[in-house]
């Protein structure tokens, strides 16, 4: 079942116009939600995430922000989702080609449900990363369909051996490919600030208000590659990755080449936040 325009209809009933600004331009917006236990997690920092990056591309929402929400949740209970992700993208609508905004369209929103594990191997014993320069636009705080920059990024960690790429933009760590990064070093956490730089990762917030919850210091700075190839630990955070320890980057293991005790503080309070402990 899938939630297209207003309506949930089968996967086959859907036609989708060539005309559609998201071929042309990936000229649109989307979110992906976590569902825990049936529920949306975090489901007011996805809407609002939504609606900024709708305003700032002046994309108007095809439906008010709590009927979007209902349709959603109407979306998961059909599918009888219990863990899993929700997929909603909106773009900006039909057109002729041309680059100016159409005089009139109608927004196309198109979501769908599905069934999720969370990563437990990954998040029990971390992955590989490898460094990647990022070469993406400079609104990359706005969660837009033009993903080529992430795409290339993913495929080249796949191509070297590693699972995800930690972007860098001339030395200063930004994000990853999919996920937001953070590291430890002498007990202090730091991730790159929330600016237009790095995607605002709901479960990045999380994690920070976890971290301040646990008395762990919190540095919200940017840190170079080699704080990066210094730290103490590192790990991913994201809707569907968690909280995922990252243990060898560009080859190399970071801190002791297994999931530090920072890490595993955090993963324990992630998972208590979403009663699975
Ligand atoms: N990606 N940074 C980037 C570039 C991302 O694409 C994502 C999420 C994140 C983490 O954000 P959040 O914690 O809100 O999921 C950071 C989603 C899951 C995706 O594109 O599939």
């Amino acid at each position: 079942m899938i939630l297209f325009r207003d309506q949930f209809v089968e996967r086959e009933e859907i036609r989708i116009s060539p005309d559609d600004r998201g071929y042309y331009f990936g000229d649109g917006l989307y979110e992906v939600f976590r569902v825990y236990g049936g529920a949306l997690f975090e489901k007011e920092a996805h809407f609002a995430r939504l609606a900024r990056t709708a305003n700032a591309l002046r994309i108007r929402l095809p439906e008010p922000i709590d009927e979007l929400e209902r349709k959603l949740e109407q979306l998961v209970a059909r599918e009888q989702i219990g863990e899993g992700t929700v997929y909603m993208q909106i773009t900006r609508g039909e057109a002729p080609r041309a680059h100016s905004f159409p005089a009139k369209a109608e927004p196309v929103l198109m979501a769908y449900a599905q069934e999720v594990k969370r990563p437990l191997g990954a998040m029990e014993s971390g992955i590989s990363a490898v460094t990647v320069a990022d070469v993406r636009w400079l609104r990359c705080d706005l969660k837009t369909l033009n993903l080529l920059g992430n795409v290339m990024a993913k495929q080249e960690a796949l191509d070297r051996g590693a699972q995800e790429s930690i972007l860098h933009r001339d030395g200063v760590v930004t994000e990853c490919s999919a996920s937001n990064v953070m590291i430890v070093k002498d007990g202090a956490l730091f991730t790159h600030p929330a600016n237009h730089l790095i995607l605002h990762g709901v479960t990045r917030a999380v994690v920070l208000r976890l971290a301040l919850a646990e008395g762990i210091a919190v540095r919200e700075e940017p840190f170079d590659l080699q704080a990066l190839a210094a730290a103490d630990e590192a790990f991913i955070t994201g809707t569907t990755v968690e909280v995922t320890p990252i243990v060898r980057i560009d080859g190399l293991p970071v801190g002791t080449g297994k999931p530090g005790p920072i890490t595993r503080q955090l993963q324990q309070a992630f998972n208590r936040l979403i009663g699975e402990e």
